[in-house]
């Protein structure tokens, strides 16, 4: 098994059967701070994929540049989403094209209902997710429609958080840390309606400081090491290999 960098299998993307959401040499930086040094995996259509790595990887960074945040500036690299190219994209742009990104400060709305929240995230006719379905989703969030996004629990504010995404009838969920600072029970629940999410054909990228977790859930797995990928494969075989999560999870 190879767990140093290998892009030789990257120069083919372009051979190799297309993917829904293709990152190619991308390169990334705060200012003068060179972050993503030339990263290139796909993610398939309906997969999950565990993006992971120690502190300071590289993987928020990673999602912020894949949903065109001004932060960080992607300087060289394509991002393609179901053929269409997202790198030309401003994040309002790449938010229409369906990527959903799920901050880890979970952006609710201060001000607003949990209803109200929902309706703002709706930025057309909802064609998939109407808000019924998502209170079927998260019945929690039915159950309090009315009462103010910020004052949910913790647990609660993420499912808003993912509730919002879906709202805009995205293609591809990005989640940074869905699972911070929350209670193993609730951890259970959201990655419950995530295996339901993939079966409504959501592709989902999740980063993840509880990589055993994020595992057990993906189909495959990217590992970042400053800013270089380390390992590009099967989730399974992370779980397997003890040499490789200590190495460059630390777990
Ligand atoms: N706004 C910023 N300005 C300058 N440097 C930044 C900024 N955000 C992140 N960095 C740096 O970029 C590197 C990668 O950060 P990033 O947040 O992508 O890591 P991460 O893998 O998400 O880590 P963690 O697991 O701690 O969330 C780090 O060295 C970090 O200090
Ligand atoms: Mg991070």
């Amino acid at each position: 098994m190879n767990v140093k960098p290998d892009f030789s299998k990257n120069a083919n993307l372009a051979a190799t059967a297309p993917a829904f959401l293709s990152v190619y040499d991308m390169h990334a930086y705060y200012g003068e701070s060179y972050i993503i040094q030339g990263i290139s995996f796909n993610v398939h259509e309906g997969e999950i994929l565990a993006l992971l790595g120690r502190n300071g990887a590289g993987k928020t960074t990673t999602l912020r540049g894949i949903a065109r945040m001004d932060d960080p500036q992607v300087t060289h690299g394509e991002i393609w989403l179901d053929h269409q190219h997202l790198h030309t994209m401003k994040s309002h742009q790449a938010a229409k094209a369906g990527i959903g990104l799920v901050p880890e400060d979970r952006s609710i709305i201060p001000g607003l209902t949990v209803e109200e929240n929902l309706q703002l995230a709706q930025i057309s006719e909802p064609v998939g997710w109407t808000i019924d379905r998502l209170y079927d989703l998260f019945p929690r969030l039915g159950e309090r429609a009315k009462q103010e996004g910020v004052t949910l629990s913790g647990g609660e504010q993420q499912m808003l958080s993912i509730a919002r995404a879906l709202a805009r009838d995205i293609k591809v969920l990005l989640l940074d840390e869905p699972y911070e600072g929350l209670a193993p029970v609730i951890v259970d629940e959201i990655e419950k309606t995530l295996i339901h999410i993939k079966e409504q054909g959501i592709t989902t990228v999740i980063v993840e400081q509880n990589a055993v977790r994020a595992l057990e859930l993906a189909d495959r797995s990217v590992i970042l090491d400053t800013g270089s990928i380390v390992f590009d494969g099967s989730a399974a075989e992370v779980l397997e290999n003890a040499e490789l999560r200590a190495e460059y999870l630390a777990i």
